[in-house]
Parts: C-alpha cells; structure tokens; sequence
C-alpha cells in the first residue's frame, strides 16, 4: 500500500506523528515538496525529535528516506537538523537527496526576510526561510540544483547568467548587498561538502528497485496552503495536495493507493491570511494553551478556531484525500461545547456559501455559520480502540465525516506513538 500524507489545513495539523506511524510499514519515505519551513515534531519513547526537512521516517532503522526533487534545501539547515539527529545516535545511512533539488541561496534568504520586513501591505507571514525566492527562481529557470553543486564548469557557467541579473536585482530593487563569483564558487564548494554523503546520483537506480516497494509520500504544510489551490496569495510556493507527491518525488500517479490528509479536530494557522472561524477570545487562547499552539520553526504563536467544514471539504476535494486522520481530538476533553463550521455567511448580503469562495479577498466579509456540539468531558488520552471513545465524541467524529464526504480513519489523541486510534475499515 502506497500512501500520500498530506496536511489537510493550513499546516502543523500533527502530520509528522502520522507519517511516523505510517512509516514502520514503508521501504522509502519521501518528502516531495517544501523545504525548512515545515516544522514536524514526532514524540517516540518519550522522546521530542523536531524536524524540517529531513522525513521523520530517519528514525527506523532500514529505510530509505529521500528528499525529492520538489524539494528547497538551504544547506545549512540542512547540516543542523543532521547534526542534530547524528548526535541523537539515528542512524543516517538510509537518508538521500535528489540532485535535482534546488538549493536555497543566501540571497533567497536575504529577500525573503527583506520583502516580510519591508512590506506593511501584502505582507505574507513567510517562515523568512528563503522558501519563495527559491521557488521563483526555479520556475525563472534561474536556481541552482544541488547537483549543480558537484560539477565547477556547470556551475561556472550558470552563475555567469545567474549572477549578474541577480545583483541588478539585490542591489537596485531591494538595496541588499551583491555577490561575487568567486564568493558564490566557495559557498557552493562548502554545500557541495555538506550534501555529499547523502546525494543521490544513483536516484533512477533507487527509485527503480523501490518502485515496488512501499512508499510513504511525505508531505508538508498543508492544502490550504498550495500555492495553486489554497488562500492565495497567502500560501507557500510549492504544492503540497496529493497531486504535488508525483511532481515532487519523480513517481507516477499509478504509485498511490491512499491519500491520507491530517487535519486538526479544530483549526490553526500562522502568517498571514484569511481564516473565517478564526477565535480572537479566550476560547481561542483556551485552545491555543492546551494544544501548545507555537511554531516549531518559528516559535509564533498561532491563530486558532473551530473546525470548519467548509474548508475541509474543499481541501478533501482539491487535496485528493481517501480518508482523514484526526488529531488533537483529546485537546477538546474538557470544553462544554463544541463548535463546527458547515457554512459561510457573507455578511454584506446574507448570502451562504456552502462551497469554499476561492477569492480569499471576499473573506473579510465571510462569518461562519456554526452547529454546536456537546462536549465529551472525559479524558479520551488513554483510549486506543474506536469504540470505546465517549458517545459524544464519536457524535462529533460522525458529523464531520458527513460534513466532509471522507471517512476518517485514525484519530491522535494525544502526541505519543500509541496515542493513536486505527479505525478498522
Ligand atoms: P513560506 O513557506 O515560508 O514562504 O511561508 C508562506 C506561508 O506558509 C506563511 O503563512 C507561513 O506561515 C506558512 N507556512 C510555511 N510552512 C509552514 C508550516 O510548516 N506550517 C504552517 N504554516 C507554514
């Protein structure tokens, strides 16, 4: 069984503790899009390990885990976060990257920080990773890939096209400081020994013997943040629905048996952006303290609000999802009530929308229309089978399922490996 996990929302929904527990059953785990931006936290034996880029997966002996040709790397993040796991004692044999991934440069950065710092209007809330200067130039035909990286004439003759049209740009438009070749030829050597262990350059090979082995395609942030489907402009540059896994990892669609998309029982989101069942109060806050709403990769805090259906059903739909995997159920143990979105109301003319308005610029005048439920005021963190969860929670469960047309197959409740619920089919 081949499997995309996918964040069903606007990211942070608890993927990385799926993908983890996915993981034991795949041969190759592979990140397909996104870079350091992603902040995934899996809890194993007690044990916090934080990751960005690398998949979470590193930590099971015997598999290949692969960074995809989708994917934005910024090299030095990239060191830490191995670092870090070496230090850990994880075995980092099993760990490749594609040559054909695209390498964040300083300047990426550079622009990324100054365009979030500069712009009072249409700022975007970026991780200031670098993430969408990287992308654009990817797609200008002006990046650089890490197989560039190993081979000096390439890279000689790239940046003799790159470099001077990037510093017109650093230095007129954004006043930022230019670069020289030779500055850029010894970075580039310094990458080059970072990324060497772990390159793939045998990756058609790999992909070949693997193809008929299970995989497990890791995917980060989240639908609605798909720089083709989700709140536009306030999205991430890359693809992270279903459909990015093909593009992103060099397989087929004829690889995937299951896209499971990871949502939150309630919502979260950080940066900017709408975000209609947004809670402001200290229902809000409630949420955020209990289900320790912060920023892996930046510390924010993050936005929070009740699960709203109508963006679930949309993020069902453009996402591919063949089923859900819930999570954080357990944060809601002790609320009396329980809100759900199942439509938008714009407040200008009364008018409901029961499908998702893709021109987020409407939003502001968007309130969402809610059915309230029953808590189950029960400590549901010990529970492992379906059945045994409280009447109204699986009322709860029940009711999104039907507002969302998609089964939800596992429910997390709680951050640990076990604290997870399997549904059986
Ligand atoms: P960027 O990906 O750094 O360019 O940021 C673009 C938008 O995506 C911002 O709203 C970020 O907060 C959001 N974003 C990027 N990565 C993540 C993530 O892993 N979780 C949640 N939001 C993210």
């Amino acid at each position: 069984m081949n499997r995309i996990v996918v964040g069903a929302q606007w990211g942070d929904e608890g993927k990385a503790k799926i993908t983890d527990l996915l993981a034991q059953d795949a041969d190759l785990i592979i990140r397909y899009q996104g870079g350091c931006n992603a902040g995934h936290t899996v809890v194993a034996d007690g044990k916090t390990y934080k990751f960005h880029l690398i998949p979470s997966g590193i930590l099971y002996k015997n598999k290949t885990c692969f960074i995809g040709a989708g994917t934005v790397i910024l090299p030095e993040a990239f060191e830490a976060e191995v670092n870090e796991l070496i230090k850990e004692k994880i075995d980092v044999s099993g760990l490749k990257i594609s040559p054909l991934a695209s390498v964040t440069m300083p300047w990426h950065t550079e622009v990324d920080g100054f365009s979030e710092n500069n712009t009072s209007k249409g700022k975007i809330g970026t991780t200031k990773k670098g993430i969408g200067p990287t992308y654009t130039d990817k797609a200008a035909r002006i990046g650089i890939k890490v197989q560039d990286l190993f081979d000096e004439e390439t890279l000689s003759e790239k940046l003799d096209v790159i470099l001077p049209l990037k510093n017109k740009t650093l230095e007129k438009v954004y006043g930022l400081k230019t670069y020289t070749k030779e500055e850029v030829m010894a970075l580039c050597k310094k990458y080059a020994q970072i990324f060497k262990p772990y390159v793939a350059f045998d990756w058609q090979e790999i992909l070949e013997s693997l193809k008929d082995k299970k995989i497990l395609f890791e995917g980060a942030q989240g639908v609605m943040l798909d720089v083709d489907y989700g709140t536009y402009p306030y999205v991430t540059s890359s693809n992270p629905i279903g459909g990015g896994a093909c593009t992103g990892s060099g397989f087929g669609p004829k690889s995937v048996d299951e896209v499971i998309g990871v949502a939150k029982a309630y919502v979260t989101r950080v940066g900017e952006g709408p975000f209609v069942t947004e809670l402001t109060d200290e229902t809000g806050d409630k949420i955020r303290k209990i289900g320790h709403e912060f920023g892996v990769t930046t510390g924010r805090p993050r936005r929070c609000g009740w699960f709203d259906a109508v963006t679930m059903r949309y993020s069902a739909l453009v996402g591919g999802l063949t089923s859900v995997a819930l999570t954080k159920a357990d944060v809601f143990d002790t609320f009396e009530k329980i809100k759900v979105c199942t439509a938008y109301k714009d407040k200008r003319n009364g008018e409901i929308y029961k499908n998702y308005p893709t021109n987020v610029y409407i939003h502001k005048y968007l309130e969402p229309v809610y059915e309230v439920h029953d808590g189950w005021k029960e400590d549901i963190t010990g529970i492992r089978e379906y059945d045994m969860l409280p009447e109204n929670c699986k009322k709860y469960l029940k009711r999104i399922e039907e507002l969302i047309n998609v089964p939800i197959s596992i429910i997390s409740v709680g951050p640990d490996r076990e604290q997870t619920i399997i549904r059986k089919a």
